[in-house]
């Protein structure tokens, strides 16, 4: 969202509601290595991209929420006292489960309007939701005249998304949409949540595809990895001393324990221990601007999710062999919570514009699907944005 339809969007929350709007921006992400170590407390290295949330927002004195979202075109109103707050499968669930979520906090919030307008496509494994939780996040704690630190939006942002909307994710999204600095990947340390912001070789771009095929973390395939995870991790927890969470596992605890868990949990976790080891290695290599290495160790990754997390899928499996035979790509992989999706893909900066070409034209040809693909520069995240009046 630039000053121009930000400044569209405040005028007409004005003409709704009355009253002086405030603006709020969330971003969303893309993660170029490790991929559901999350929330079993491993590394991940994603990145803001130039899509986002923005929430305006203004008093009301009725103590009442009144939310209108321009990409439904539809009008919301509820009671915010936290026992009325509860969740019924509609999108106003992530603005509410927020107001619900920093009550938890101690954040009690008055009435306000809001009006919500993104552009972060939706299923595509990019963070929409976490974009408008963070964004409504900001809008509320603003009208408040509250701040709160990065750790506490991004943890009561999850709340929202764990125990309000009912998905089982992890931390990574809520984080990075909140604490991501322009020009820098985040390399985030689940469990300690302490982070580094890395640079990104001048000589390299980072391209978004978008497979078409819709995921959903809320429902099915994302809640049965997670399960399987979590019954793996029990295992090791209970067989190895010093084992609290799968990030303290090596491999040779894991098949130490193989016979003790199932095939499929054995495989899962395989994939997290091999993932995390490889986020560290993504780290050293971007260190030395070594983009080869790096490009290699996306590949190893999406091998990793496809064949032991088993959560990509056809036309993404595609997208991927497109990509790597592309010149100057150094690596490809799926991108987020899987089952459908994006790939991220690590090009030679001179080389981005033919490769989106040739991606698109390829899978046009193999599946009979318009891709869309866009290069894509670390954003800035909310805190960063609302330092800067709240566009980009
Ligand atoms: C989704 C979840 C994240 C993370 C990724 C997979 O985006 O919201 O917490 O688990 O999937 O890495």
């Amino acid at each position: 969202m630039n000053w121009n339809e930000a400044g569209t969007l405040l005028q007409s929350h004005e003409q709704r509601f009355g009253g002086q709007g405030r603006v709020f921006t969330a971003p969303a992400r893309v993660n170029l290595i490790g991929e559901h170590t999350d929330y079993t407390g491993g590394l991940v290295m994603p990145m803001a991209i130039d899509f986002a949330t923005t929430a305006i927002i203004s008093p009301r004195s009725d103590g009442r929420a009144v939310i209108y979202s321009t990409n439904f075109d539809e009008e919301i109103s509820s009671d915010i006292g936290t026992p009325a707050l509860a969740p019924r499968g509609h999108w106003s669930d992530y603005p509410l489960g927020v107001v619900w979520s920093l009550a938890q906090e101690g954040v009690t919030v008055g009435g306000f309007n809001m009006s919500l307008a993104g552009n972060v496509p939706v299923g595509a494994g990019l963070s929409s939701s976490a974009s408008i939780e963070v964004a409504t996040a900001m809008a509320l704690l603003g009208l408040m005249g509250k701040e709160l630190p990065l750790k506490t939006i991004a943890t009561l942002c999850r709340r929202t998304e764990n125990e309000f909307v009912g998905a089982k994710s992890g931390i990574m999204d809520q984080f990075v949409v909140t604490g991501a600095v322009a020009g820098r990947v985040m390399m985030l340390d689940c469990r300690s949540l302490e982070f580094e912001l890395l640079p990104l070789p001048e000589a390299v771009r980072i391209v978004v595809c978008n497979s078409m095929v819709k995921h959903a973390v809320a429902t099915g395939a994302y809640g049965d990895r997670s399960d399987e995870v979590n019954a793996g991790q029990a295992v090791l927890r209970a067989e190895r001393p010093g084992i609290e969470l799968l990030r303290d596992a090596t491999l040779a605890d894991l098949e130490a324990c193989r016979d003790k868990m199932s095939a499929a949990s054995f495989a899962r976790c395989r994939h997290i221990i091999s993932e995390n080891g490889r986020v560290l290695e993504a780290r050293d290599a971007l260190l030395r601007a070594d983009v080869k290495r790096f490009g290699e160790l996306m590949i190893e990754a999406h091998v990793s999710m496809r064949d032991d997390f088993a959560a990509s899928c056809p036309e993404v499996d595609t997208l991927v062999d497109i990509a790597v035979r592309q010149p100057g790509c150094f690596g490809a992989r799926i991108t987020g919570g899987g089952f459908g999706g994006c790939t991220v893909n690590l090009v030679e900066a001179e080389k981005a514009e033919d490769f989106v070409e040739a991606l698109r034209r390829e899978y046009k040809s193999a599946l009979g699907i318009s891709a869309d693909c866009f290069v894509s520069a670390p954003s800035d995240g909310a805190l960063a944005l609302a330092s800067k009046g709240g566009v980009q």
